[in-house]
């Protein structure tokens, strides 16, 4: 055992030996350059010149903490608004910066709790908003519940600090291929005909737009939103994945009319090489803090290091025009990942937006999972095969969901070859699928 602590994630496979990347590859302990095809954090790929030139600078800056004023923090924040928030300063007021998208939710919901003086938190089926604290709480895929995950049993999970209402998927509003079973489903307005009570307790509701495979379209989050409003609970609009890039426009909640009080950004944000995350408050929530101390303090939060890393980020999405980049490489995804699901049998659904796409397998139902078998799941095995063909390609943490998440500067000739290697990889998941289907006759 060595001195770090390695506890495993689930019961996936062994994690590579990354000793260095470049580009859209990482270097692995064995030699090889792999795609790094399932990166939410790293939007830049490895090593981008001017990330790396920015810190490099960054690195001779003082430590000052939160408590501190940094004029490279008020920057950042002038920035944010520039680049990412254009078009949006009717309602979005202020932003904090914080460490990571775990932590930018926890604060977003306790200062709704503080807000309104309610105790409820609500999120919607499925959901993933990190492990820390209240986030933790309203992250309800099972087998993310922050505890202990034994592989014969014996799981044990901690007991949450909230009461957590959830709020039907937003399961009929998929980008490309919705499953049959949604297909069937009822109207948004009677499946969230139980919203409005769940919201009434409730201080905030916090909705992503990625986790469990779901890429809602605006309808969703509108009428949500629009409960929210009249029943006096906020709204938080979880960007930590999509927020500044990987949606294919500044925000996922741009797809709908409505607009959230409180906004989480974090992963990318810093580029890929610092943690850094935000919390974009309305100008209403913003009136309500003015001549306020918002007693919640961090240390570390908005370091010179980090901000320079927005600011870097932020230019090299602005000058290299990632966002339409993105936009344009979302229909090559939708295109060949809707022939792939046609030709596999083991595919269950596939959906996604702009670099982001979940494909969804037949097998175990996720809702009974708890991370506790032993064996590896069909999505690890497969995710395995890629690996071994030369392709990060990853698992939502579920063991039927395999996803792509591309540094945002990958080619379209890359982009092929991380669709090939998934295509070739996933005769293991027919092999299993058809075997069942065969036991089953
Ligand atoms: C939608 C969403 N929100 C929040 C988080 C938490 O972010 P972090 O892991 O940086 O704390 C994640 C992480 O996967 C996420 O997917």
């Amino acid at each position: 055992m060595g001195r770090l602590l390695r506890t495993g994630l689930n019961a996936g496979t062994e994690a590579p030996q990354v000793v260095g990347g470049e580009g859209v590859h990482f270097h692995l302990s064995d030699g090889r350059k792999v795609l790094d095809g399932s990166n939410t954090g790293g939007p830049l790929g490895h090593g981008h010149p001017r990330m790396a030139e920015a810190l490099r600078e960054a690195a001779g800056l003082p430590m000052v903490s939160e408590g501190w004023n940094w004029r490279g923090r008020d920057k950042a924040a002038e920035e944010l608004f520039e680049v990412a928030l254009k078009g949006e300063e009717h309602w979005a007021g202020a932003v904090r910066f914080c460490l990571s998208g775990s932590e930018g939710n926890d604060i977003a919901l306790s200062l709704s709790q503080a807000l309104t003086g309610r105790k409820a938190i609500a999120t919607r089926e499925r959901a993933y908003h990190g492990l820390v604290g209240l986030s933790r709480d309203v992250t309800v895929q099972p087998h993310w519940h922050g505890g202990l995950a034994a592989p014969n049993g014996g799981t044990k999970v901690p007991p949450p600090g909230a009461k957590v209402h959830v709020l039907p998927a937003p399961e009929g509003a998929t980008y490309l291929s919705a499953t049959e079973a949604a297909r069937r489903l009822p109207p948004l307005d009677e499946r969230l005909a139980g919203a409005a009570e769940k919201l009434r307790d409730s201080a905030a509701v916090i909705i992503d737009y990625t986790q469990g495979g779901y890429y809602h379209d605006g309808a969703y989050q509108d009428a949500v939103a629009g409960i929210a409003r009249r029943e006096g609970c906020l709204w938080i609009a979880d960007e930590v994945v999509t927020g500044v890039g990987r949606s294919g426009r500044p925000f996922a909640f741009q797809g709908g009319d409505t607009r959230p009080d409180i906004v989480t950004l974090g992963k990318g944000l810093g580029g890929g090489m610092v943690s850094v995350a935000a919390i974009v408050v309305s100008k209403d929530v913003a009136a309500e803090l003015d001549g306020k101390s918002w007693q919640n303090y961090g240390t570390l939060r908005g370091h010179p290091m980090a901000m320079a890393a927005v600011s870097a980020y932020l230019g090299i999405v602005r000058d290299e025009g990632l966002l339409d980049r993105v936009k344009a490489l979302e229909g090559l995804y939708a295109r060949r990942l809707s022939e792939i699901a046609a030709r596999h049998p083991s595919v269950s659904r596939v959906a996604g937006q702009g670099l982001h796409w979940t494909i969804e397998l037949h097998g175990p139902d996720w809702r009974n999972w708890l991370a506790d078998t032993t064996e590896a799941p069909i999505a690890s095995r497969v995710a395995g095969h890629a690996l071994g063909a030369g392709a990060v390609i990853g698992t939502s943490g579920e063991q039927v969901s395999l996803f792509l998440a591309p540094p945002l500067i990958i080619s379209e000739a890359e982009s092929e070859r991380l669709l090939s290697i998934l295509d070739d990889s996933l005769f293991l998941a027919d092999r299993e699928h058809n075997a069942t289907m065969e036991g089953a006759h």
